[in-house]
């Protein structure tokens, strides 16, 4: 029997982890964030003082380093027994992760990690690659974008919350700079999925993108 799989892909800010969150939940599928395992590999490099340009050592963090996810009301994620969540969330961590993400090395033994998830009775996966690489066979594929502006101010709203200090100027060069190394990277760029449906979220709530996607899968 296959395991359904549902992927929302798209560039950061989009509100791809608040939406696959709430589907997953409706549906009482399992859910992949797998930024927070290109994140978490980030949190280990630091810790380690390793270089973000030695593909070599970076690799080897990456297959060595011991993830537990706990999926309650938030995602709580520890590296090593060590909860990282709140580091997760840091706008130094996510650039971070996206410098990494570039190298095919890296993505190679990520894969398997993320395949992992596909559990019964279903998987959410969100990301930038999950129905072209990593899920390429799904049966369900959103691509949700914004613009940059929205998906800035929704970032600097999400930080000022957490109360985490943050500066909307910088937000918005940083999310540009994100997408260009996501979006030109030579391995799993972030392109939309043949198959996948294109959902702009810059002017709908979260609830009408939710009623979207679950229209998909019903
Ligand atoms: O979704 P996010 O912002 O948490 O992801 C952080 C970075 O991780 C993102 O800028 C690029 C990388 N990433 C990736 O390359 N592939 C994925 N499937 C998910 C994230």
């Amino acid at each position: 029997m296959t395991i359904p799989v549902l992927t929302i892909d798209g560039p950061s800010g989009a509100g791809k982890g608040t939406v696959s969150r709430l589907v997953s939940k409706k549906l009482g599928w399992n859910y992949l964030d797998s930024g927070s395992i290109y994140r978490s590999l980030a949190i280990a490099l630091q810790k380690l003082s390793v270089s973000v340009t030695d593909v070599t050592a970076v690799t080897e963090v990456a297959s060595s380093m011991v993830l537990e996810f706990e999926c309650g009301d938030e995602l709580v994620v520890k590296l090593k027994g060590e909860n990282i969540t709140v580091q997760l969330g840091l706008e130094t961590t996510g650039s971070i992760a996206s410098q990494v993400a570039a190298y095919p090395e890296v993505r190679k033994v990520l894969l398997k990690k993320q395949q992992d998830f596909r559990q019964l009775p279903g998987l959410v996966a969100d990301g930038r690659d999950m129905g072209t690489v990593v899920f390429p066979e799904a049966e369900h594929k959103v691509f949700l974008t914004a613009s940059a502006e929205k998906r800035a101010a929704r970032r600097y709203k999400q930080l000022i919350e957490k109360e985490i200090d943050a500066n909307i100027v910088e937000i918005t060069n940083e999310i540009e700079a994100r997408d260009r190394r996501d979006r030109e990277r030579e391995t799993a760029p972030l392109v939309m999925a043949e198959n996948a449906l294109y959902i702009d979220s810059s002017d709908l709530t979260i609830d009408q993108v939710v009623e979207e996607v679950l229209n998909l899968i019903r």
